[in-house]
């Protein structure tokens, strides 16, 4: 794990360099909301994004050693695979100081090493990790492929990915938002980004989620683009009638 730089007990002033305007754009809106990111996400989930990042940490290889969790924010995917007794060492790895910052109060986060990284490119070395994790991270990857293939890159062959995000609606692939998922997806894209303002006092945040939402792949196609990037036998599964999905594959 050499190369990472452990963020405890140092001040905010320290910074990942913005590779392109989307990842400023990015980077800075969750500047913005990091205070109020874990409330937010609880109240707008009706703490499902819990019970989504426990089903990420049961998914987990027991045996699993290094665990990458990319665009770690405040760090409770990290956590939660860590309290699951999955891993021997967690990096939580984001390019958003002021998210990280707040993972660090939190009761076992000095287990993490928290560390500052463009999921673009990784300061690992190849094949050094058994398991990656992305919670709600890849949508907003300013190039998904790319992201992909670094991820391929630091993963030793036979590691894990498991991806959980908010995919792109496809009413005609096997197991998608449908029924009861139209209307949950509905109040996303209208109730959410008027709470986010009301509450979080940042409409635009949680206009974007909807946005990427729309912009970003299907759970199929992100599926589609593991197998063709340097991994096999990706799976989806589904969470809440189709609102979130957790897609995984292992490492060729
Ligand atoms: C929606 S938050 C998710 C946080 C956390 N994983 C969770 O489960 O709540 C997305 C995070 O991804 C980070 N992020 C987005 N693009 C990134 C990139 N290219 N490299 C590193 N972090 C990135 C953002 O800074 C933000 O903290």
């Amino acid at each position: 794990m050499t190369g990472f730089e452990d963020i405890h007990g140092r001040d905010e002033s320290w910074a990942v360099r913005d590779r392109t305007a989307h990842s400023r754009t990015v980077r800075t809106m969750f500047a913005r909301i990091a205070g109020v990111y874990d409330f937010m996400n609880h109240l707008l989930s009706l703490n499902r994004d819990r019970t989504w990042r426990r089903r990420v940490a049961a998914l987990t290889d027991h045996d699993t050693t290094q665990v990458l969790d990319l665009c770690a924010g405040t760090g409770d995917l990290a956590l939660e695979i860590m309290r699951s007794g999955r891993g021997r060492a967690w990096i939580a790895a984001d390019f958003c100081p002021e998210m990280l910052v707040a993972a660090r109060g939190k009761k076992g986060a000095e287990k993490l090493v928290l560390t500052a990284a463009d999921a673009m490119v990784l300061p690992l070395g190849d094949g050094s990790v058994d398991t990656v994790t992305v919670g709600f991270g890849v949508r907003n990857f300013a190039d998904v492929k790319r992201g992909v293939e670094e991820i391929a890159r630091v993963l030793r062959p036979g590691g894990q990915l498991l991806v959980l995000d908010f995919f792109r609606d496809d009413p005609r692939g096997k197991g998608q938002a449908k029924g009861v998922a139209l209307p949950l997806r509905w109040l996303l894209n209208t109730l959410v980004p008027k709470m986010g303002k009301l509450v979080g006092r940042d409409g635009s945040a949680y206009s974007y989620l909807s946005h990427s939402m729309g912009a970003f792949m299907t759970p199929s196609e992100f599926a589609a683009l593991l197998d063709e990037s340097g991994f096999q036998g990706a799976f989806i599964d589904r969470q809440t009638f189709g609102i979130a999905h957790i897609v995984g594959a292992r490492r060729v």
